[in-house]
């Protein structure tokens, strides 16, 4: 079966599926994009996601002219016509098509754009027994990461270098704080208490980070939203991180030192396992 991309209301080939070259996500970075995981065919936390896209939309004034449900009928359909249960469905809203200008046009309809992309969900329950390796990095990104931006160069590079050095996140760092990953968010234990930097403009409010939480808080895990430093990272208990694809993973490494034991910590596995029971709670996967 070809894989299938939508765009502006159409499902096409994605070989033959494009957009203008003036696109303005193309020459400014001028787009919002989302990223949801689907399991068993249904796509996990689909109403935040949601909440969060309207939102981003929202701040930088871009206008959708599709409403919530056609929005959700179509992404529906695109990861059923692409025939994937395990999959990511990328979406992407630019601000339109329109004459290279700074400013922004008067009247250019905004593009609308999803792919998806199958992903093996089992690997990352695998990858709960070893843990991951971290790297830092300088967090140069601009001030407003709480937006979905498609801006992410700053998070490329990051990512770039995590992976030369042979680790599968970076971790962005300002200052002496550790804000989050170029994709991920950045979590760490303390004599039980579960850390991570706190939502505002300086870290993306990840929707796996508010899943992780509210299921901490349920089952009376303690958690604490307040910055951390590299310093407290290093000799933390435990770390871990969340995103969508993650969606919890353990930190074993952060630059070449083992956090804790260097082996993935019990908050954590109790963390994966309410993750994992909340995913199957959805949308009825289990590895
Ligand atoms: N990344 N921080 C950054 C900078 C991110 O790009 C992401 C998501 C997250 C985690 O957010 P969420 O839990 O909503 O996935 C944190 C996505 C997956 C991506 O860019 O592919």
């Amino acid at each position: 079966m070809p894989q299938l991309a939508y765009v502006n209301g159409r499902i096409q080939p994605l070989a033959q599926a494009s957009l203008h070259v003036e696109d303005r996500g193309t020459q400014f970075g001028d787009a919002i994009y989302e990223v949801c995981a689907v399991l068993n065919g249904r796509i996990l936390d689909w109403q935040p996601h949601l909440v969060r896209l309207r939102r981003n939309l929202g701040e930088l004034g871009i206008t959708l002219g599709v409403a919530d449900g056609p929005l959700t009928l179509q992404a529906r359909r695109l990861i059923e016509r692409n025939g994937h249960t395990e999959c990511i469905i990328y979406m992407q809203i630019s601000r339109g098509t329109a004459k290279r200008d700074h400013a922004f046009p008067s009247d250019a309809p905004a593009n609308l754009v999803m792919t998806v992309r199958r992903f093996d969900f089992a690997q990352r329950i695998k990858q709960l027994a070893t843990g991951i390796a971290v790297i830092t990095q300088p967090d140069n990104r601009w001030g407003r990461v709480d937006i979905k931006t498609t801006g992410l160069l700053a998070n490329v590079l990051a990512k770039q270098a995590a992976k030369e050095a042979g680790a599968f996140e970076a971790w962005l760092v300002s200052g002496e704080t550790v804000r989050e990953g170029s994709s991920t968010n950045a979590w760490i234990v303390k004599d039980g208490r579960i850390i991570t930097h706190p939502t505002g403009t300086a870290i993306l409010p990840g929707i796996a980070r508010d899943s992780l939480i509210r299921l901490a808080q349920g089952a009376q895990l303690m958690v604490e939203e307040r910055p951390f430093t590299l310093a407290e990272a290093m000799h933390a208990d435990e770390a871990f991180l969340s995103s969508t694809t993650a969606p919890i993973l353990p930190v074993v490494r952060i630059d070449g030192q083992a956090v804790g034991s260097g082996t993935p910590g019990p908050v954590t596995a109790r963390l994966a396992e309410l993750t994992w029971n909340e995913v199957a709670r959805q949308t009825g996967w289990r590895a």
